[in-house]
């Protein structure tokens, strides 16, 4: 009998979610992000299942393209961050990938290789403050890209800093520095739009959007749900009890001994722990289902093992019950409250010890 710990990815949820992003911006072309392994849902599985869709895949390293490409993957692959070294501007000719540029060192670099590249875009530091040249830089960036001849097309791209939190104005105005850079140059497309921008900001129309979070049916916003934002969460992490106790009052559980039962109740051991990328600083009281049951964590987290209470103190559980960590019922955005992080960290900070199952079973919605 194998470890029951199982991630259970819905790619039709992933599709659809998709197409809810290019509903939500009908004139833009669309990205499907699939950096960092498609946020730990399975970068080739995720690609695959939506060659035939995606207009292009995201992602953050030539690694990541080169290992889309080996799987069969032929639509175009975008490099988010661009190059790192000279030489992968002949991979990124020979492979057809796209790629940002946002210095000159990758432009030098470009222009060096000789290599054609189909279409570039120019990053523009808006205000993150991380990546990108300012308004000037990217001017010159854009205008020896163009003069180059290896280069099909020249966009223009930024990401902004504060799109997750709609009362920020900050939005706003790195949106009209884009804009203006955009006039400054003339006809440029635009690339600015993260899920956040997707689904709440005004945006340029054409161009390209680049959906990542939304993808896998995780809110990019704090306090509510891919689910509340009309997206289908596509990764549910399930588990099984391995083990019961009854507790007394007072009783303390786990390393630390850092729970304590405020009244009788049973306590469940489940196969999942750190070592699986369920975090160790998840609080106690983070939420849970077992036999469709709302429970709690109770107690820290081991690298394999959690232990749970119910809701209701007067549930008993029995070895095998099936253990909902997060995906249906049970939202993942609620989860990183517990462990003080978002939705992002705990998917793609999943590791390779659960087992993964890929399904198509759920209906596409038009
Ligand atoms: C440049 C860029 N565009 C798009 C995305 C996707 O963002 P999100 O997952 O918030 O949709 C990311 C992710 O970090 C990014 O770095």
């Amino acid at each position: 009998m194998a470890r029951p710990l199982t991630a259970t990815i819905d790619l039709n949820a992933i599709l659809q979610n998709y197409r809810y992003a290019k509903k939500l911006q009908p004139t833009c072309n669309a990205f499907a992000v699939v950096k960092s392994n498609a946020y730990g849902h399975g970068a080739i599985e995720v690609a695959r299942h939506l060659d035939n869709e995606a207009d292009a895949f995201a992602v953050a390293a030539i690694e990541e393209a080169l290992a889309l490409r080996e799987a069969g993957i032929t639509s175009p692959v975008m490099l988010l961050e661009g190059v790192f070294e000279a030489n992968e501007w002949a991979l990124c000719e020979q492979h057809g990938f796209w790629a940002a540029v946002e210095n000159k060192t990758q432009l030098d670099w470009l222009l060096a290789s000789g290599a054609r590249i189909e279409k570039i875009f120019v990053k523009l530091d808006s205000g993150m403050r991380r990546l990108g040249a300012d308004k000037a830089g990217a001017c010159d960036l854009v205008e020896k890209l163009r003069n180059s001849n290896q280069v099909g097309e020249v966009l223009l791209m930024t990401h902004f800093s504060c799109a997750d939190d709609l009362s920020d104005i900050s939005t706003m105005e790195q949106l009209t520095y884009f804009e203006r850079t955009r006039h400054q140059i003339g006809s440029i497309e635009a690339s600015v739009a993260n899920s956040a921008a997707i689904m709440k900001w005004a945006i340029p129309e054409g161009g390209w959007i680049r959906p990542g979070i939304m993808l896998y049916g995780i809110s990019p916003f704090v306090g509510i749900t891919g689910q509340q934002l009309g997206l289908v969460p596509a990764m549910t992490l399930s588990s099984k009890v391995i083990s019961v106790r009854s507790l007394k009052k007072g009783e303390k559980v786990g390393y630390g001994l850092s729970y304590e039962a405020l009244e009788d109740h049973q306590l469940a051991t489940v196969a999942v722990g750190y070592g699986d990328g369920y975090a160790r600083h998840t609080q106690s009281g983070a939420p849970l289902e077992v036999n469709g049951l709302p429970a709690a964590l109770a107690g820290r987290v081991s690298m394999d093992m959690i232990t749970v209470r119910f809701a209701d103190a007067s549930e008993s559980f029995d070895i095998g019950q099936e253990v909902v960590l997060w995906g249906g019922n049970v939202p993942v955005e609620n989860v990183a409250d517990y462990a003080s992080t978002i939705g992002y960290e705990l998917v793609t900070r999943m590791t390779t010890r659960p087992h993964y199952h890929y399904h198509t079973v759920s209906e596409i919605k038009s």
